[in-house]
């Protein structure tokens, strides 16, 4: 069976030695029932001609940013939503610059712009521009962005030199983009519970008991999961994001609004990840006007909120369990008590002790565990610490078949 059948794919070839290499890959994806279309900058258009991508492909080639689609709409709005997948082979470190830096000058730097579609880049140069600083922080910034990456690999190079730099065999950027599709529906038909944010304990109608959750960590879950075809309901305490498309979004302001919303929910879902920092303690009692200065100050009486996790473990709902372990010291070895005493099967832990790396941050540094081992990652965007935890809840909980 042809793996890409009814795939629609945008080929983006920019100019380098390794374009000949682009016209192999369009006729794998082609072979694999890909409906392929190609646009080549400038400079791609003097190494192949576009008639070449043209026979191959039997679409039109596009290079120029002013032409009218065959539709009648201009072409680099259109594009970017209609493609399952954008394969930019090969990308120059040029091409990779202007993603990275906003320049749309050009059709394909244009469609990256106006990107609706996963895109996958298989870059090709010198090895000494790989590594030069402009391209390391590019690429790194198209990561945090959510573009992939495939190669480049490693061997003789067109300037004479040898090294890190050529574009990545045809075949390993078609397998990488068949796996990428594959991801892109993994999750269709799970029904998943996501929490997120920090919850407001109201101590009176205008002060309340918060603490640093900014809800990023658990809106990249939300969206990631979206994105891989789930059915999604993010329960999130008060944020400053706005709510992500196509989630089905409960507000919430405190723990006990939390704990009520998430048990409403938790018995229909198939796995349930816990990001949200929910209050351990809220005041006894909310004064019903706002307090007024005492002169040797207050002291306030907290008592202990339910546990949400440990709640729906005893009765048996929320399907896969992951809890969020924020740890200051003993980052394994509390996140290991959490597992047990919550009743989870997988517990992401995250060392808080710099708060500021964490809370709120675009980043974060996970370590996955579970009842047989831990795995840890090095620091990363929370979009693809996103990915990760996504992955392991389905390749490990969720999966059905092989196939
Ligand atoms: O929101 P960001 O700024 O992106 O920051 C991300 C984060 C640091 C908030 C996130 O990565 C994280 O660690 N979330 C969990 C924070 C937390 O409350 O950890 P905890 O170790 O106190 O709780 C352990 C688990 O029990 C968590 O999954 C928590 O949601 C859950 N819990 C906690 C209290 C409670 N009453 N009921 C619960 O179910």
């Amino acid at each position: 069976m042809k793996r890409l059948q009814d795939k629609k794919i945008l080929l983006g070839v920019s100019g380098g030695i390794a374009v000949y290499k682009a016209v192999e890959l369009l006729r794998l994806l082609v072979k694999e029932g890909a409906d392929v279309s190609v646009v080549m900058t400038k400079n791609a258009e003097r190494f192949v001609t576009p008639l070449t991508f043209e026979t191959l492909s039997l679409n039109p080639v596009r290079t120029d940013m002013f032409s009218m689609s065959e539709r009648g709409k201009i072409s680099h709005i259109e594009d970017p939503g209609l493609a399952d997948l954008i394969i930019v082979a090969p990308a120059t470190g040029n091409i990779i610059g202007k993603f990275a830096s906003g320049i749309a000058d050009d059709l394909l730097s244009t469609i990256f712009m106006a990107l609706a579609s996963p895109i996958l880049i298989a870059p090709a140069m010198n090895n000494r521009m790989w590594r030069s600083p402009a391209v390391v922080r590019n690429v790194s910034r198209l990561k945090e962005w959510g573009a992939n990456f495939v190669g480049p690999a490693t061997g003789d190079l067109a300037c004479g030199t040898a090294g890190e730099g050529r574009l990545e065999t045809p075949e390993n950027i078609l397998a990488t983009a068949i796996a990428l599709l594959k991801k892109g529906e993994d999750m269709a038909g799970i029904n998943l519970l996501v929490t997120a944010g920090g919850t407001h304990e109201y101590i009176d109608p205008v002060r309340f008991i918060g603490n640093r959750s900014s809800g990023k960590m658990g809106y990249a879950i939300a969206s990631a999961a979206k994105r891989r075809g789930a059915n999604v309901t993010l329960v999130t305490g008060p944020t400053d994001i706005p709510p992500p498309e196509g989630i089905n979004i409960v507000q919430v302001t405190s723990a006990n609004e939390m704990c009520e919303a998430v048990l409403a929910i938790a018995g229909g879902v198939d796995a349930t990840i816990m990001a949200a920092a929910v209050a351990d303690f809220s005041p006894v009692s909310q004064a019903g006007s706002k307090i007024k200065k005492e002169e040797g100050g207050i002291s306030l009486q907290l008592s202990k909120n339910r546990d949400i996790l440990k709640e729906m473990s005893k009765a048996g709902i929320g399907g896969v369990m992951v809890g969020f372990a924020a740890e200051t010291e003993n980052l394994i070895a509390n996140a290991r008590k959490k597992l047990k005493e919550k009743g989870l099967q997988l517990v992401v832990a995250n060392d808080v002790s710099e708060p500021d790396k964490v809370f709120g941050a675009d980043t974060n540094k996970v370590v996955l565990v579970e009842a047989e081992g831990e795995k840890e990652f090095p620091t990363m965007s929370k979009r693809e610490a996103a990915s990760v935890i996504l992955d392991r809840l389905v390749q490990r909980y969720l999966k059905v078949s092989n196939d």
